[in-house]
């Protein structure tokens, strides 16, 4: 690469700092393809012979083969993964391997790789999604019948069933597998052949050569070709908002796993000890994915911070596109598979979850429901209950055990029917619109789940 415009040999300092071979070398199968098919491009454009593309897309492939194996020794002094590509197939095969060049910049080059290796990414991504809600399925299904109180302002709210709760999940996972087939869809582009910024002279077939590497469409202009990096950060923006889910969700299992709530336990896989205290059963697995969640927002940050500033068209700044993307979508797919495992091994306690949804208190809402059933005005049955809350809370008595006189006082219209609205079953059973709890709708969801997970 220097040496025909050069005297001095770089700056050891100038070359560790610039190198970025440590960490794109995960790139070579994408780049060997991606350069298979240039070379290919080349020989229907005249500038291979038949010979010449043979022999470098032998090289090409023992390369990969020897990289795959680990024996293949990489270079610092060749920068990156293309030059140690590039430049180890010219040392095998020669002339043929110096054409290969022809038409093509690393930086139309290092667009097509990324691409080609987020498209493959994504989709493993996509199906560790399918597995965390496939492990929330199950665990929902095992245990359809328990409830929990749901919760607002993490206050004791109105029972749910724990199916419901878990389901939410997998609607929000559901949306997260959308939005990283929406990402495949928009970088479903060749930006090869947009050259260093201005394409070339010598014309090759794009629509080709996409089609060879399975994209849709080309870029249609060669310098965004070669300076866009929406994709990735749309990758990231993507993996921000699932690893927030799963931080969230993870939080949710911290909760459930204290004693003070009790509702579930980790399996002892899942768990971890303390190096001091003998008793602790310690949920660090959940803690991590809801600390690692600061890497894939920070990712995103980073990557948005790299761009915002950057003049037309490429610039070595975009090198540092590559370490965010790498760790933000290492750290989400260990993530999913890490919360799927502890999700199927959850243990479920059922007596505690029964226990804490049947406060009859959680139901005062029901009473108020009840009393616009008698054509009482909402703000005013509101009201009533809201007394009653009061003067069990007061005296210590739950709501559905107030002396008689009391709620005859307060609201007589009830007095018949009182005991038998606390119960958190019919209560559910009477929610059944489109979304609300009721048993049989949380039953079809599952099912529905299950189908499409299957
Ligand atoms: N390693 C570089 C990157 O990741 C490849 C492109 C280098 N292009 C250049 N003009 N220096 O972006």
């Amino acid at each position: 690469m220097r040496h025909g415009r050069f005297e001095e040999s770089i700056s050891t300092l100038l070359r560790d700092y610039g190198e970025s071979i440590s960490f794109d070398w995960r790139l070579y199968r994408h780049d060997i393809r991606g350069s298979v098919a240039h070379a290919r491009a080349l020989l229907k454009a005249g500038f291979l012979t038949q010979a010449e593309f043979s022999s470098i897309e032998q090289g090409l492939n023992a390369i990969g083969e020897e990289i795959a194996a680990g024996k293949f020794e990489f270079s610092v002094d060749l920068e990156d993964i293309h030059m140690n590509i590039e430049k180890e197939l010219t040392n095998r095969i020669g002339d043929a391997g110096a054409k290969l060049h022809t038409a093509r910049s690393r930086n139309d080059q290092v667009a097509t790789d990324l691409r080609l290796y987020l498209r493959d990414e994504i989709t493993a991504l996509q199906s560790g999604v399918r597995t965390l809600q496939a492990a929330l399925v199950g665990l929902a299904s095992a245990n359809e019948e328990v409830l929990i109180p749901g919760y607002t302002h993490l206050q004791r709210a109105q029972p749910v069933p724990l199916a419901h709760h878990l389901l939410a999940y997998v609607e929000m996972l559901n949306r997260d597998h959308g939005r990283l087939g929406d990402v495949a869809l928009r970088m479903d582009e060749l930006p090869l052949g947009s050259g260093a910024l201005a394409a070339s002279t010598l014309f090759l077939d794009r629509e080709a050569i996409a089609k060879e590497l399975g994209f849709s469409r080309v870029t249609q202009n060669s310098l965004d070709g070669v300076s866009d990096r929406d994709f990735a950060l749309e990758l990231l923006s993507a993996l921000a908002i699932a690893g927030m889910h799963l931080s969230r969700l993870s939080e949710d299992v911290v909760l459930w796993t204290t004693t003070e709530f009790g509702f579930a336990r980790l399996s002892d896989r899942h768990s971890t000890g303390s190096s001091l205290m003998p008793q602790k059963k310690n949920p660090d697995i959940a803690e991590l994915t809801r600390g690692k969640t600061g890497r894939l927002y920070g990712n995103l940050f980073r990557l948005l911070t790299v761009l915002k500033g950057l003049p037309m068209a490429y610039n070595r700044d975009l090198q540092e596109d590559k370490e965010a993307v790498f760790d933000s979508v290492d750290t989400a797919r260990m993530a999913l598979a890490v919360t799927a495992e502890m999700m199927a091994a959850l243990v479920i306690n059922q007596e505690a979850a029964t226990k804490a949804a049947s406060d009859p208190s959680l139901l005062a809402t029901d009473l108020a429901d009840e009393l616009v059933r008698k054509n009482v005005p909402f703000r005013t049955a509101h009201d009533l209950v809201g007394k009653l809350a009061a003067e069990s809370s007061k005296t210590g008595i739950p709501i559905d055990q107030l002396p008689v006189e009391v709620i005859r006082e307060h609201c007589p219209q009830l007095l018949d029917e009182w005991k038998a609205i606390f119960d958190p079953i019919r209560s559910l059973k009477a929610r059944a619109a489109i979304g609300a709890p009721s048993p049989a709708n949380v039953s079809a969801r599952l099912a529905h789940w299950k189908k499409l997970l299957s």
